[in-house]
């Protein structure tokens, strides 16, 4: 195959601009050729007509000798009109050329005619008349009409030929107008000079042009190789290999742009997975969470903060904490202060109303948050719901009240069943002194009796006090519960109320304190049997829940007036006349220390239901531990 020229893209630029240049000079030179023609053309119609004139001129002096003037005169000036000449002179110039003699003038009107015609002649136009060669004069402007402003030109035509003599040298001067030959040259002047101009201008324009094309591309190349990005290909096919450079950075930009997309994709995904953790994190946390900004919009407001000061979130976002919470809401003030001061509060206990009227016990901690800048730009609240440790923190002082009160009843009855174990002796002692005075024999008997149901009394509220140890061991409840009953029966003498229990054999074993469980249930069926003046049936069940045995005591008693249902368990509570009021407090302490549960239900009239939860094994760490506690544990 023939190789194919290759050319650099500034040689390609160069040839086009300079082919252009060449073409506009052609069209120059082709302009001026054309005048030339044209001129040349008008130039040789004005001679052949001049020349024809000029022979109409010969003919007529050799036809009409000059001495027929008038005859002359008249052929000439009808020549003159005919061949639309503007004026014919015949001058006779002898055999000298200085001083020539006016033959004939179609000009009367100029007397200067020979000389003005004179001038028109140089040295060698003369010696070309001479030889018989006809000659132009230059163009001549001259005014039209003299005196006026309008020009034209002239130009004459001097015509030599012989008449008769020898001697004489005449010359027929034909002036005619030249007014477009005059135009044709100066037109050819004119294009002379703005054709070079324009083609002086067109080079200096092409090599500007040329110039400013290839700047561009040539600080392209330049920043290319500076970049060290030109392939390397022949210098003939540069083009070629800047584009193929630039392509090559194209493409990498694009594959760079590719790989930031996919950049900013894994981060817009990695930031939204993070959001959706924390807001993961945030909803399953147990404390409450809000965060507001500066001006004290919520951003973020957590399922617990929800729940905890039932609120509604949906509405809460972008709307102001004063607005959602309460103005005087403690937790707005909290918001309030760390914003104003810019100060963290830890662990702060507040009392908040939620909308419903209920009160709950809260812990809240404030916590700034700043930019990278330092400058801040919200603040966090958390908050847990406090109300259970808080109702637990008033149930242990009212026991350690409680513990104080029992330690000192304990100490006092302790005292007091000493000296009723004296005032008992000295009453024996007393009655055998006085055995035959039978009136106050009586009395003393009287007071031996109420000394005994007090030493009674205290015996029961010092065993109530005593420490409680559980020897725990597998117990049948069913058989405690038989056993119970028949004993409450037995001691109570009454044999009008049946028992009926109808749990499962099986299910009743639990690890537990024997005796303490024969206590509770004859505690439990002795004040059945005191509800039940009439008899009636007291129904146990048995049955099993979990790791729990679920005992039901159900009796058809008087039942319990619904307002002193929930102080029946208090130590001292009773409605009895003789009852010390220490039976179902026993009850509760014993329960209580098996890390059971037991509570009453009862409709007054209809009867009443102790409800006890057993846990078929106590838990590991016993209710009481402490001695101290055992003993004087009243309301346990
Ligand atoms: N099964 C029941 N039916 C109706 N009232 C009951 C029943 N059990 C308890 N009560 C009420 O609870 C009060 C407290 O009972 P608790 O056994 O503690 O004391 P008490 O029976 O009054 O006195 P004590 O047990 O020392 O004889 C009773 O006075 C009684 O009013
Ligand atoms: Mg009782």
């Amino acid at each position: 195959m023939k190789p194919k020229l290759k050319l650099t893209y500034e040689s390609e630029l160069k040839i086009a601009f300079l082919l252009l240049l060449l073409f506009l000079v052609l069209i120059n030179f082709g302009t001026l050729y054309l005048l030339k023609v044209t001129k040349a053309s008008l130039s040789k119609e004005f001679d052949q007509k001049l020349t024809t004139v000029g022979n109409s001129v010969k003919t007529l002096f050799k036809e009409l000798q000059p001495a027929d003037e008038t005859a002359l005169r008249k052929a000439l000036i009808e020549l003159t009109f005919k061949s639309e000449v503007e004026q014919i002179d015949v001058l006779d110039f002898g055999l000298q050329y200085l001083n020539p003699r006016i033959l004939f003038s179609t000009d009367l009107n100029d007397p200067a005619v020979i000389k003005k015609i004179s001038e028109q002649i140089s040295p060698s136009d003369w010696e070309r008349l001479r030889k018989g060669t006809p000659v132009y004069s230059k163009l001549i402007k001259e005014k039209l009409v003299p005196g006026q402003n309008q020009e034209t030109y002239y130009k004459y035509y001097f015509y030599p030929f012989n008449i008769n003599n020898q001697n004489h040298f005449v010359i027929a001067a034909l002036k005619n107008r030249a007014g477009n030959l005059a135009a044709l040259e100066k037109l050819s002047k004119l294009e002379f000079f703005f054709g070079g101009l324009g083609i002086f201008l067109a080079l200096i324009a092409t090599f500007w042009i040329i110039s400013a094309t290839l700047k561009p591309y040539r600080e392209i190349k330049h920043k290319a190789s500076e970049a060290q990005l030109i392939l390397g290909e022949s210098s003939a096919n540069e083009i070629d290999s800047v584009v193929k450079t630039f392509q090559k950075t194209i493409d990498e930009l694009k594959h760079k742009e590719e790989i930031l997309r996919e950049l900013y994709q894994s981060t817009s995904e990695k930031a939204q997975n993070l959001s959706r953790l924390n807001d993961y994190i945030l909803d399953s946390m147990s404390s409450g969470v809000i965060i507001c900004d500066r001006e004290g919009k919520i951003s973020r407001l957590n399922q617990a903060a929800e729940e905890i000061l039932d609120l509604k979130s949906a509405s809460s976002i972008n709307s102001h904490y004063k607005k959602i919470l309460g103005q005087e809401n403690p937790l707005a003030h909290l918001i309030d202060k760390t914003l104003a001061e810019e100060k963290v509060v830890k662990n702060l206990d507040l009392e908040v109303g939620r909308p419903n009227g209920e009160k709950v016990y809260l812990s809240a901690s404030s916590s700034l948050i700043k930019d990278d800048q330092g400058q801040l730009v919200g603040e966090g609240l958390l908050f847990s719901d406090i109300s259970d440790i808080k109702k637990l923190q008033e149930e242990i002082n009212f026991k350690e009240k409680m513990a104080a009160l029992g330690e000192m009843s304990a100490g006092l009855a302790h005292q007091l069943r000493n000296s009723m174990g004296s005032i008992i002796g000295f009453t024996n002692l007393l009655k055998k002194v006085l055995k035959d005075d039978s009136g106050n024999s009586e009395i003393i008997q009287h007071i031996v009796t109420e000394s005994l149901v007090m030493e009674q009394l205290l015996a029961k509220f010092l065993n109530f006090t005593k420490p409680l140890d559980l020897a725990l061991e597998m117990v049948n409840l069913k058989e405690i519960i038989n056993e119970s009953f028949h004993q409450t029966s037995e001691y109570t003498k009454r044999k009008d109320i049946f028992l009926a229990t109808p749990a499962p054999e099986e299910a009743n074993f639990v690890m537990a304190d024997k005796l303490l469980v024969k206590q509770c249930f004859q505690n439990l069926f002795q004040n059945a049997f005191e509800a039940m003046p009439n008899g009636g049936k007291l129904q146990v069940s048995i049955d099993e829940e979990k790791d729990f045995l679920k005992v039901e005591v159900s009796d058809q008693g008087v039942g319990i007036p619904s307002e002193i249902l929930d102080k029946i368990f208090n130590p001292f509570f009773t409605t009895k006349e003789t009852g010390t009021g220490l039976g179902l407090s026993l009850v509760k302490k014993i329960v209580n220390l098996h890390q059971g549960k037991i509570k009453a239900q009862s409709q007054t009239g209809h009867g009443t239901k102790f409800i006890i939860h057993w846990p078929k094994e106590p838990g590991t760490q016993p209710a009481a531990v402490d001695s101290k506690e055992k003993v004087y544990y009243l309301n346990a």
